[in-house]
């Protein structure tokens, strides 16, 4: 049976262990999926066991990305321009590819709800790791602009710097946003502490759809706002994470897997 684990630090919340196995149950594929948590200083040498015990791929959360991302033999452009790997898969010749599925997955939850991304005007909340692995496959999926904004003002511009030869990627600090967006990204750790990015309200129109990667059972603070002002429909970070699962899925075992109805049940394992 064909052996595959997440890695991370702490790794006993990660619900890639009850997705992957939804996943391997509904397709029919034989394989087992682990929770293994790696030490802060000792993730390649579990890696290495991993993959010398006859592991096939892998999946790695926080805070090994980076990590992942510097040991891998080839990679993806995805995950060469987000700069940190979440998919390693062990190809024939024993080497070691890696991806990065996240921005897929969001691209995926965001196309599965909305339709087609074509011409959309996008903002996008935030500069860190997050929003850098959601750039490339926003852009590559069509989207007509893409606006970064972040409290830290400095590592927008940086970021926007970075994509510019991408698409049309541009860099505008939170007080001087004056426009409302078709889609609101918010890739922030603010929801964490239950807080806000100081974004102005004005950015919400009543087309305006906002997507925050945090979620919960309950509503998260920034999609509480967003109702507030009045946004036509808020999506949380649920979708992402079952869809950045099946991108790894179907890159494992050629095989999408069907994502609705495993977000179902997640939803309804929530506590
Ligand atoms: P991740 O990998 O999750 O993106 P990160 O790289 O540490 O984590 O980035 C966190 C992002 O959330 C940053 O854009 C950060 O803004 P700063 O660059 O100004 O630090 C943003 N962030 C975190 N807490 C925030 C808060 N309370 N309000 C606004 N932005 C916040």
């Amino acid at each position: 049976t064909d052996r595959y684990a997440v890695f991370g630090n702490p790794i006993g919340h990660s619900k890639s262990p009850f997705i992957h196995r939804l996943f391997a149950r509904n397709t029919a594929q034989a394989l087992t999926y682990e929770a293994i948590l790696a030490p802060v200083d000792g993730f390649a040498p579990a890696l290495q066991r991993f993959f010398a015990e006859g592991g096939k791929g892998a999946n790695v959360t926080v805070p090994f990305k980076e990590q992942a991302f510097a040991l891998c033999d080839s990679m993806s452009e995805e995950a060469r321009l987000a700069g940190a790997v979440n998919t390693l898969i062990r190809q024939a010749d024993g080497s070691i590819r890696g991806e990065n599925t996240d921005g897929l997955g969001l691209v995926a939850d965001l196309e599965a709800n909305l339709g087609s991304l074509t011409g959309k005007t996008v903002l996008l909340l935030g500069a860190g790791g997050a929003a850098r692995g959601c750039i490339l496959p926003l852009l590559n999926a069509g989207i007509g602009e893409l606006c970064i904004t972040n409290r830290t003002q400095s590592k927008a511009d940086m970021l926007a710097g970075q994509f510019a030869g991408h698409g049309k990627v541009t860099a505008i600090a939170m007080p001087e946003l004056n426009l409302a967006y078709d889609i609101i990204i918010n890739s922030t750790s603010a929801s964490l502490s239950n807080e806000l990015p100081p974004v102005p309200a004005r950015v919400v129109g009543s087309h305006s759809v906002c997507y925050d990667m945090m979620y919960g059972k309950e509503t998260t603070a920034f999609n509480l706002w967003a109702k507030a002002q009045g946004a036509a429909q808020v999506m949380d970070g649920l979708g992402m994470l079952v869809g950045q699962a099946a991108k790894s899925f179907a890159l494992w075992r050629g095989i999408e897997p069907e994502t609705a109805t495993v977000q179902q049940a997640l939803r309804a394992s929530l506590a």
